[in-house]
Order: C-alpha cells, then structure tokens, then sequence
C-alpha cells in the first residue's frame, strides 16, 4: 500500500475526529436521496411500532383476560407472544438476502409491507392464542426482511458522505414507531374490552399500505441493477439522486464508474454463493458484522422495549398507567436521543461513538443492579419467582428510572444506528445482500432470546440481570476498540482496501 492511500485510508481516533473540519460536502444537499430514504424507512416505522406495541398489549388485562381468562399473563405466555414474532424475524431476514438479490431491493420491500400487513391484521383480529401466535409469526417474517433490506437499499443510494446519517434515519424510524406505539397502547388502555388492544394491533396496517403503494415509486438500487447489468437504468438512476437529472453531471460519472469498476474487479475474482462467505476478508467481515448485531442486542435495549411496563413497576412505580406513562417517555427520550446520531454519525465515526455509548451504558446498568441489591428486599413469590421491593426507597426508584431513561438515550445515538449502518457497509457488492441477511439474522436471533429469557432472569436473578449487561458492555467496548475499523467517509467501493489487504487498520495503526 502507497504512503498515499494510507494516509487516505487512515482511520480516525477520538481527538482527530473532534478537530475535524471535513464534513459531508453533501450537507443537506440532495433533496431527492433524503426523500427515498427517508420514505424507505416507513420499514423501520414498522420495526418499531410491532416491537413497541406488545409491551402494552400484554400489560393490560383485557388482553389476558379475552386470551386466558386470568387477569394477568404468566411468564411464559408473555415470552411466547413476545418472541414469536422474533422467530419469524430471523428466518424473514434469512431468506430475504436471496430474495433480495434476485427480486432486487425494492421489490423486497414492496413484498415485506404487503406480508405485515396480512400479519398486522390477523393479530387485530385474533380471536385465541394461537391466532395471535400465527399473525407475530407472518410479521415477523416480514419484519426480518424489511430490517435487512432497507438499510441495505439505503446504503446502495447513498453518497459515502452521508451514509451513516441516511441509514440512522431507518433507527430513527424504528424509534418513531415504538414510541407512537407506546402512547397508543397508553390511550387505548383507558378503553374497556378487546378494542384496547385490537385498535394498537390494527392501526399499523396503514403506514404498510402507504410504504407498500409508495416503493412502486421509489429507484431501483444503483448498485444493484448495475449488477444486473442493467446499465442504461442504473445511469439514469444515478442521475435522478446525484444529479439532479443531469446523467452528464461529474458525480454521476464518478460513483456510475466506481461502481463499474468494482464490480468488474469482484467479477474476476470471484464465485457469489453463501460459502464465499467464509473465505478470507470476507470471513473476517462477516465475523465483525454478525457480533456488532449480537452486541446490539447484548446491551439488553430489548429487555426494556418489550417489558418496560414491568421492569417500571419493579423500580417501585405503583400501578399499570404510571408505568405505561413512564414507557412512554422511554419512547420519546429514545427517539429524541436517536437525532445526534443522524447529524453527526458521519462526523463523529464509529468507532468512538460505539465505545461512548458502551460505557455510559455499562455505568447505568451497573448503578442500577447496585441500588436494588443494596437497598431493595428480595421477595419470594407463591409461584417460586423472586423479585425485588422498593417500596419505602422512592429516591432508590426515582433514581434507577433516572439510570434507565440514561441508558436508553446512549443506547440510541450509538449502538441503535451503528449496529444497523456498520454491517451494511463493509462487504463486496457481490455478496452485500447475502452478508447482510446472515448479520440480520443474528440480531433477531438475539432479539429471540433476549425476549424470551428477560422475565425469566427476573423472576431468579433480579438485580443480577443488570450486572450481566454491564458485563456485556465491557466486552463490547473492548472488542470495538481492538477490532473494529472505522468505515466513516470510505465509499463502499473502499472497503476492500479498509478490509481486503493483508494488512488491517485499527485505530489509525497499520496492523501487520
Ligand atoms: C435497534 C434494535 C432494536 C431495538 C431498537 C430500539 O433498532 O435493533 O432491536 O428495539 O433499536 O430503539
């Protein structure tokens, strides 16, 4: 490697990246690249909304009472209906990295809104259980999709200058939807009988049927019809995002021959099955994008999302309205903290914005796990479940709230968009939509379990939940800081050479 490109490729540290004068020349610029992925990222509204909603649906007692007859769920209930859709999200992003390069980005998406919506709808009308089992499943399935190939179609219409920031549009959606779905379900909660939870389940049919009718208007990804061989669309596609119509327009050329020319090289060398996928850099890749995924779920964002509700009430708020207005302002402060991340993400880099957001992470779950077990009593239940009171400490509770709220606002401007953003950007074209399926599928497959043993580990080790996280979060700190590189400002074309040689740059070094 020349002197030259190392000082092009060289990754950014802490210091450099705050003194940094480079920013997007591209700013606000191009009205039309921020529209489509803003409007892609209806999927994410989705995401958000079928994650949040359960937390309240399953807190109600309408819910269990039309469903079990009890006036509360047990446990295991609560994790069935939790994770099920979770199951189907996995194989959903599985199988759509094929579809997703055969049928294209934007047909994926089309098909994913039209399956939600047939999912959406028959949990709104379920009349037993296993309805509403087999409705999570079938949105699911179309949830894993949307998650995976939104960002990948993103990513592929992307400038490099704004990458970070378009893709975190797609978790800002995400958290959009699970806050107006937390405040649904605390409206609705008011109301008597099943429309209490059929109205949340339904409603989101609506923004599916506006996401599907709009990608019918929406560009085909560049990247992939030039992969198609497609190349006369592909120009005219460049020229409606780069330049404004005009094919002749200087960065149209630039990213239509960068584009050529890399798909050229990988052409050469290269066969496209899913067993390339464990060979050389790609190996190494894959490795980094599938644990920056499970990390994602590690940090235990999930465990808040799904059973907010309960762990409030654990925290000594009495009552389901104050903990679903508590869930609520979880939703806004997630929302609201998402919004750093997509003004500065390409400016700040990745790296250090995972390792920030790691560590205040870690020091609120640690803090948190540190009062219950200090001035908490530990209760044994009739069903042989334990479970900490803090009744008379409302300082205590007030301040683990406090420490919750904190912890979901770092998650939100760092580990929410970059476990999204950093994965798609790092593999060869030839195999992006396969990579990405594979690293989608481990973060739903951690969502799974992360869904599922929540309110197991609750109801054994209480407090000890919050130790284990803090754990996680060392460990995630760690790994990004030795092997993670920065991708900030690096075209997708670029990442061959972040990635590919012989030689890795971590942290500005050259590592041999
Ligand atoms: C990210 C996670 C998702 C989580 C959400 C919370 O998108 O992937 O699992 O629910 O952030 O904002």
């Amino acid at each position: 490697m020349t002197g030259d490109s190392r000082a092009v490729y060289k990754a950014l540290d802490l210091p450099s990246v705050l003194s940094s004068t480079q920013y997007p020349t591209y700013t606000m610029g191009n009205v039309i690249i921020y529209a489509v992925s803003g409007f892609s990222a209806i999927g994410g509204f989705l995401f958000g909304y079928d994650i949040g909603v359960i937390s309240g649906v399953i807190a109600i007692g309408q819910f269990s009472e039309f469903m079990t007859g009890e006036a509360a769920l047990d446990s295991v209930t609560k994790a069935t209906v939790v994770s099920i859709l979770l199951a189907g999200c996995f194989v959903g992003a599985l199988v759509s990295g094929i579809l997703a390069d055969v049928f294209g980005r934007r047909w994926s998406i089309f098909g994913g809104s039209i399956l939600f919506i047939l999912g959406a709808a028959l949990q709104a009308a379920a009349t037993k259980l296993t309805m509403m089992y087999g409705g999570r499943v079938i949105a699911g399935l179309a949830i894993g999709s949307l998650s995976m190939v939104v960002p990948l179609y993103q990513s592929e219409i992307a400038p490099k200058e704004i990458r970070g920031r378009l893709i975190s549009l797609q978790q800002w959606a995400i958290t959009i939807g699970i806050l107006v779905s937390f405040w649904i379900d605390y409206g609705t909660s008011f109301m008597e009988g099943t429309i209490s939870w059929r109205i949340p389940l339904g409603i989101q049919t609506a923004p599916a049927l506006i996401l599907a009718i709009g990608m019918l208007f929406m560009p085909y990804s560049p990247r992939w019809l030039l992969d198609k061989d497609r190349d006369e669309d592909a120009w005219v596609v460049l020229a409606r995002l780069h330049g404004n119509g005009d094919k002749n327009h200087p960065l149209v050329q630039e990213e239509f021959n960068e584009i050529k020319e890399s798909i050229r090289i990988e052409r050469e060398e290269s066969v496209r099955s899913y067993s390339e996928l464990f060979k050389g850099t790609v190996l190494r890749r894959l490795i980094l994008g599938v644990f920056i995924q499970i990390f994602q779920q590690l940090t235990g964002i999930n465990s808040i999302m799904y059973y907010a509700p309960a762990i409030f009430q654990q925290a000594g708020l009495q009552g389901t309205s104050a903990s679903l207005l508590a869930t609520g302002i979880n939703g806004v402060l997630n929302m609201l903290a998402t919004i750093p991340a997509i003004l500065y993400i390409d400016r700040w880099g990745r790296r250090w914005t995972l390792i920030s957001g790691a560590a205040i992470m870690g020091g609120s779950m640690l803090i948190i796990g540190a009062i219950m077990a200090s001035v908490g009593k530990t209760i044994y239940n009739d069903n042989g479940s334990k479970s900490v009171d803090l009744t008379g400490h409302t300082g205590a509770s007030y301040t683990i709230i406090v420490f919750i709220y904190i912890f979901v606002m770092a998650f939100a401007y760092s580990w929410g968009p970059i476990g999204w953003i950093y994965p798609c950007e790092i593999y060869p074209l030839r195999i992006r939509a396969k990579a990405t399926s594979v690293t989608t599928a481990a973060n739903w497959l951690f969502n799974f379990i992360i869904g599922y043993i929540t309110p197991l580990l609750m109801d054994s080790i209480t407090w000890g939940v919050y130790i284990l996280l803090m754990c996680f979060c060392v460990i995630m700190s760690l790994s990004v800081y030795f092997f993670y590189p920065e991708t900030k400002g690096r075209s997708l074309e670029e990442m061959e050479v972040i990635f590919g040689s012989k030689s890795s740059f971590v942290n500005g070094d050259e590592k041999a």
